[in-house]
């Protein structure tokens, strides 16, 4: 099933692509709360430094071992690791976490779809802020609505991944990612014009270590994995479609460091909003949906900038989901030898009929007792377990892979090829082999409650 693999039409054409799957709701909408809700600063400094640690490393790995076998992730890896059926497993966890992750991440794609129709119908006027905030209480506890807007979001990605590579993936995320980042540039200039600015600026950056607790590093780790999109094979499925002159370790850092400005950025345009009116800073998922309309509120042209902005997070949102489904497709279509409109919609009915209990999460309709057992909601539930465990999982299966299954010659190789960066590789092999396993490894232990790091803190 090799033959003619598709492959990407341009350098910008993929790199938009990777930043678009990169770019999303992790950091728009998760990563503003989760940093409200886990006191800010020091949560922010600790992204930062994971991003650039980990993250960006197994980013590299991911995309040299997708261009160098151009195969779907459970192919690429048995093919790397001489045939061993073992490391199969690591790309049908990539499917199911994958799978799991999209069941909730359209769930939240559909109230943006939501929020923008309420957007053209000027869902704020003659309210005041706190009615405009309690909207999103009756829109997050609607059953009908919620199943409805999963739907639609669900079939805006059949749309584009049915297309194929170029002509649906590569096409769409050359015109929706830029025009993200116009947009969004364009509101955080009016954020620094805000009264709250300064006190946002330093809840973000200014570090208080007494609040780093094991689980905030856990979730700043888990943060900078999932905004990067990485442990899911993703970037092996993408790289798949890479053609050998790309430049890696040059592309993971561009994709990495628009990353971080979109989610920074996405920070100060929220929290200066919500300190300018008072607003607790944790405000939980609905934080976004319920804080930005009330700046919008009170904007000249409510109607234009709000529906456009709640469309742009519909974009973003899309450009990851495809990523998402992409990993399923690609699979499916290499495991069964299905063609892409079999593949797709197979994964998309799934996807729709497992998203259905977290679309009903908000009004109890499904499940009623699941959060007094569990002790949160389904959503959450599955926003945790994949983001906190199996991506950090994932993830480190993915550099024990790369580190100690890969042949070194082959990892060096692919590494140097078209880049001027080949220096780097020693240090870079470095990380993977025994700084990231032994990091990872650890923040999961303690999450176990195996370890106790905390008392040394
Ligand atoms: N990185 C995307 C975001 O930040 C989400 C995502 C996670 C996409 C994992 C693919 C894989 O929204």
């Amino acid at each position: 099933m090799q033959g003619q693999r598709e492959h990407w039409a341009s350098h910008f054409g993929f790199i938009m692509a990777a930043a678009g799957s990169a770019i999303g709701l992790g950091s728009l909408w998760r990563f503003p709360y989760t940093a409200g809700d886990n006191g800010g600063g020091a949560f922010v400094l600790l992204y930062i430094a994971f991003t650039f640690l980990l993250a960006i490393p197994i980013f590299i790995g991911e995309l040299i071992i997708g261009r160098k076998t151009q195969r779907s992730p459970i192919f690429a890896y048995q093919s790397l690791s001489n045939q061993s059926s073992n490391w199969r497993m690591l790309g049908y966890l990539n499917m199911l976490t994958s799978f799991i992750i999209l069941s909730f991440y359209c769930v939240v794609s559909g109230w943006c779809l939501n929020y923008a129709l309420m957007s053209i119908n000027q869902f704020t006027i003659g309210k005041t802020p706190d009615e405009i905030r309690a909207v999103f209480d009756i829109v997050y506890t609607s059953s009908d609505l919620n199943i409805f807007w999963l739907f639609l979001f669900i079939a805006l990605n059949v749309g584009v991944v049915y297309s194929g590579v170029r002509k649906g993936i590569e096409r769409w995320s050359r015109i929706l990612t830029p025009a993200l980042l116009v947009i969004l540039l364009a509101m955080f200039i009016y954020g620094i014009t805000l009264p709250g600015f300064g006190k946002a600026v330093e809840f973000i950056f200014y570090p208080n270590f007494s609040k780093l607790t094991p689980t905030v590093i856990l979730n700043a780790l888990g943060m900078a994995f999932f905004t990067l999109s990485v442990g899911l094979g993703i970037i092996v499925t993408y790289g798949s479609y890479l053609k050998s002159s790309e430049n890696l370790p040059k592309t993971a850092v561009i994709v990495a460091i628009m990353t971080l400005l979109v989610s920074l950025m996405a920070a100060m345009m929220i929290f200066p909003i919500v300190f300018s009116f008072n607003f607790p800073p944790e405000g939980g998922p609905g934080l976004v949906f319920k804080t930005m309309p009330v700046l919008f509120a009170k904007l000249p042209g409510t109607l234009v900038i709000s529906t456009v902005f709640f469309i742009l997070f519909v974009f973003t949102a899309l450009t990851s989901s495809i990523s998402l489904l992409e990993v399923l497709v690609a699979n499916l279509m290499e495991l069964f030898s299905w063609k892409r409109a079999k593949a797709v919609l197979f994964s998309a009915l799934g996807i729709f009929l497992f998203g259905i209990p977290s679309a009903l999460s908000g009004s109890g309709a499904l499940f009623p007792n699941w959060e007094k057992i569990y002790g949160q909601n389904f959503f959450d539930t599955m926003n945790y377990i994949t983001a906190s465990w199996m991506m950090p999982i994932t993830g480190l299966l993915t550099t024990i892979f790369i580190g100690y299954v890969m042949k070194k010659e082959i990892t060096q190789s692919e590494f140097v090829q078209g880049t001027n960066l080949g220096a780097l590789f020693k240090a870079w092999f470095f990380m993977i082999r025994y700084i990231l396993p032994i990091a990872v490894t650890l923040i999961i232990l303690e999450q176990a409650g195996v370890l106790n790091l905390s008392k040394l803190f």
